[in-house]
């Protein structure tokens, strides 16, 4: 499963937050990386301990849980708090799959990952190379998104980032915990919710027809029966 979810930052807080990257220190990514994906990962990564890191961080997330589009297709229930990270010069990070539990970096409970994302934070035409490669199940999916958005795919694909050939790519990534642990059930909300909020623009956001509350029933029972907290 894989989605794009548009506009998570506008292009002033694009902007902003690449200012502030700046002020922070950036370290070898390797050094965080498993045993296993060490030999695979050439990139840099803003320093998780700085306080302008944590505080885009934090920002990051809180604009997540703004956008109703994002709320509807993760599902989030708990966030490793999102990173950042930086290819250039060759830089790439090789076929890999995301580790499926993760410790939080704050509290130290374990998080399932169930969901990956990546959120672009420059403009594709600034680099070469640099696509996320997605092995859906169904084909190879190639990702290079204009700066402020974002691919919600599951942590289970093998994915890589190919060679940044020329220019920088910097990024943000993150991994979340959702309410719902299948794909397909969270697809299927996704698209319950989807259908509803389209027929409340069609018969008017305060509507009391019998169907629409039927339906919205029905999508919450579903939650109800199917979420983990
Ligand atoms: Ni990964």
């Amino acid at each position: 499963m894989f989605t794009i979810i548009e506009n998570v930052l506008t292009q002033q807080e694009v902007a902003e937050f690449l200012d502030q990257m700046q002020k922070s220190v950036w370290i070898e990514g390797a050094k965080t990386a498993g045993n296993l994906a060490k030999n695979v990962k050439q990139n840099l990564q803003l320093d998780d301990e700085n306080k302008i890191t944590k505080t885009l961080s934090q920002r990051l997330e809180q604009r997540l849980m703004q956008s109703p589009d994002f709320i509807s297709k993760a599902l989030p229930n708990v966030f490793y708090p999102p990173k950042f990270n930086l290819y250039q010069d060759g830089g790439f990070y090789g076929a890999h799959v995301d580790s499926a539990v993760l410790t939080h970096p704050y509290n130290g409970k374990s998080i399932r990952a169930d969901l990956s994302a990546t959120l672009f934070l420059n403009q594709p035409d600034s680099y070469q190379g640099g696509e996320l490669q997605i092995d859906t199940g169904m084909g190879v999916q190639e990702i290079k998104l204009k700066a402020g958005d974002m691919i919600l795919y599951s942590s289970g694909a093998l994915h890589q980032v190919l060679p940044v050939t020329a220019g920088q790519r910097i990024a943000s990534f993150m991994w979340i915990q959702s309410l719902i642990k299948n794909d397909y059930q969270r697809t299927l909300l996704n698209q319950l919710d989807e259908s509803i909020q389209g027929l409340r623009q069609h018969f008017g956001v305060q509507s009391q027809d019998t169907e629409l509350l039927q339906l919205s029933e029905l999508y919450h029972n579903l939650l109800r029966l199917w979420s983990e907290t």
